[in-house]
């Protein structure tokens, strides 16, 4: 069976968005993976349809209520009942490759993608939500991280990338970010392409390489050659 995503949104419409084109879009034509939304407000109250209320307390915004959302991942875990329920949040867990992996190598994932200031806390661990973060900024909501999350993952997945596009050496799998790349024309604007790269001495080019990718690693990503202990997730 493909890998599953399946979003919970108020915002269907977004999606599949740039998962419908280039390397995703084709993955999915080819029934690697499936991509479904399902309408929060589908779920909502009353005449209006409901989905949000003010926050317990007072304070800005609207919260999501855990009598609509519960029923929308009920329904959910009836449709993918052995993906993983994940909540994208600016308070999750960042996402790593290490968890794109995982996650990829799984039956596929149920993402909640909210709006407003939040979702009632009560259902995150009655559902056991796990909240994921894309990064250290605020979106106005989960759906674009929702799709960077699962672009990360389809890209993982077999036969979606060809021989060409290797992920052995790319940054995060190797630990130390991309060496420069270049190609024709070898003289361009008064820049040329270094000379070792053309000398065809592939020893000499792939130690060119490693230094370059340390050098800029040690400039611009020095946490990343200082790794904590961190689990595998
Ligand atoms: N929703 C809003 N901001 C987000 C972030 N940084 N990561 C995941 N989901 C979000």
């Amino acid at each position: 069976p493909p890998w599953r995503a399946l979003v919970l949104t108020l915002f269907p419409d977004a999606f599949p968005g740039p998962l419908g084109v280039s390397l995703a879009g084709q993955a999915r034509d080819a029934g690697i993976w499936s991509l479904d939304t399902l309408q929060i407000r589908d779920f909502g109250l009353g005449k209006h349809r409901q989905v949000d209320d003010t926050p317990a307390g007072g304070g800005a915004g609207m919260v999501l209520r855990a009598d609509v959302l519960g029923p929308a991942l009920d329904h959910a875990s009836t449709l993918s009942p052995d993906a993983p329920l994940i909540y994208l949040s600016p308070r999750g867990t960042p996402l790593t490759q290490s968890l794109a992996r995982s996650l990829a190598e799984g039956p596929g994932v149920t993402l909640l993608a909210g709006r407003f200031e939040g979702i009632d806390e009560r259902v995150i661990a009655a559902k056991g939500l796990k909240e994921v973060s894309i990064g250290d900024y605020v979106l106005a909501g989960g759906e674009v991280a929702a799709m960077v999350l699962i672009e990360a993952c389809i890209r993982l997945l077999p036969g979606v990338l060809g021989a060409s596009e290797s992920l052995t050496s790319e940054s995060f799998e190797t630990g130390l970010l991309e060496y420069p790349q270049f190609t024709k024309p070898r003289d361009w604007q008064g820049r040329a392409i270094p000379d070792i790269l053309l000398s065809g001495d592939h020893k000499k080019i792939e130690a060119w390489r490693r230094e370059q990718s340390e050098k800029l690693t040690a400039d611009r990503r020095p946490d990343l050659l200082h790794p904590p202990h961190q689990k595998r997730s």
